[in-house]
């Protein structure tokens, strides 16, 4: 494989993140010195099973992480700026503009009692206050039709629409302010798959147009497949794999990655399913040592003792594993 050395400038970083929820019974890792970044202009896949973390590194980057959750650790840089030590103000004002939400389940999170007009336009004065009624109208409609919906959606209520078009009016808000970073948590899951196909096909126009770039959280591999440019692989709170899509694809190099890939079901080989089991171990209480270990099939005490790091193994490609190391190495 020729590995290119990519100059696109990094519009996000996330370093070192780490985020512990504090409940009675312990303190749940739900994201463990999590490091990746996102260049200018593309879709990154963050993928992983239920419970590893996911919406959690989101709400992080985002500075929403709900109580008892709290950022133990780790920085956050937007577009030159680290998020951490804003103040709630400061966040407000960039929040949209800089850095806005898709959120998990985001079109139940429209608000039942108010036209998409309403909504729409108080998302965008919010921040823009002087906007002029005319203006404000046309806007709304220019982004109605960004995500490829009727003008007619501007008078209508959230209960009137399918769930793919209020999928879709949460993308055209989230690109109201032109942000350059966008999250979208699930997008298209509680979808049926040919209206996933069209929400993808909205997300990916709206990349094509503005130049936004993405991080977009999925569990479809499928769908990743065909979207996205590089894939970070999230495993109980921790990366364990990040590389471009074709690398991840072709040739997974960490086990939990390779296990994810052979449980994409095939209709040409029909080969038996190869069970993936949940979490092994409750998150409050990591092992020392490889957070794989213990579904690991190459599994060594060099493993059990210590963590191996997230590594950079080729350009833009990097795994956490020590049996894939010493192979590099050999
Ligand atoms: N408020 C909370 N209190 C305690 N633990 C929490 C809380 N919110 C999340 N967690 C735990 O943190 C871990 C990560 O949760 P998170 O929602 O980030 O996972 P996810 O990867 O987004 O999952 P899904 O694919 O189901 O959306 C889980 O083990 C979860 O139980
Ligand atoms: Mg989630």
């Amino acid at each position: 494989m020729i590995h290119r050395i990519n100059e696109t400038p990094k519009i996000l970083e996330v370093k070192d993140l780490s985020v512990h929820y504090f409940t009675s019974r312990g303190a749940v890792i739900a994201a463990n010195s999590v490091n990746f970044y996102l260049r200018q202009g593309e879709i990154m896949g963050l993928v992983g099973e239920s419970g590893c973390g996911k919406t959690t590194v989101a709400m992080a980057i985002l500075q929403m992480v709900q109580s008892p959750g709290k950022i133990t650790h780790g920085e956050i840089w937007v577009d030159g700026e680290e998020l951490n030590s804003l103040s709630e103000r400061e966040l407000r004002q960039l929040r949209w503009r800089k850095l806005a939400l898709v959120p998990q389940g985001a079109m139940n999170s429209l608000n039942p009692v108010l036209k998409i007009k309403e909504q729409m336009g108080d998302a965008i004065l919010a921040h823009e206050r002087q906007l002029g009624r005319a203006t404000l109208k046309q806007r709304i409609l220019q982004l109605l039709d960004d995500v490829g919906l009727p003008a007619r959606v501007y008078e209508m209520f959230p209960h009137e629409l399918s769930g793919g078009m209020k999928q879709r009016v949460c993308i055209a808000m989230a690109i109201a302010l032109n942000p350059p970073v966008i999250i979208a948590d699930e997008p298209t899951s509680a979808l049926d798959v040919v209206v996933q196909r069209v929400v993808a096909q909205t997300l990916l126009d709206v990349k094509k147009r503005l130049g936004v770039s993405m991080l977009m959280i999925g569990h479809d591999m499928g769908l990743q497949a065909q979207m996205v440019d590089r894939v970070a692989v999230m495993y109980a709170g921790n990366l364990v794999e990040v590389g471009p899509v074709e690398a991840i694809f072709e040739e997974p190099l960490h086990p939990y990655t390779q296990l994810l890939i052979e449980s994409i079901p095939s209709i040409d080989e029909r080969k038996p399913l190869k069970v993936t089991e949940g979490l092994t171990h409750d998150l409050r209480n990591p092992p020392p040592g490889c957070i794989f270990q213990f579904r690991c099939p190459y599994v060594t005490d060099e493993c059990r003792a210590g963590r191996p790091p997230l590594e950079e193994i080729a350009p833009d490609h990097f795994v956490a594993c020590f049996k894939v190391k010493s192979a590099r190495l050999a």
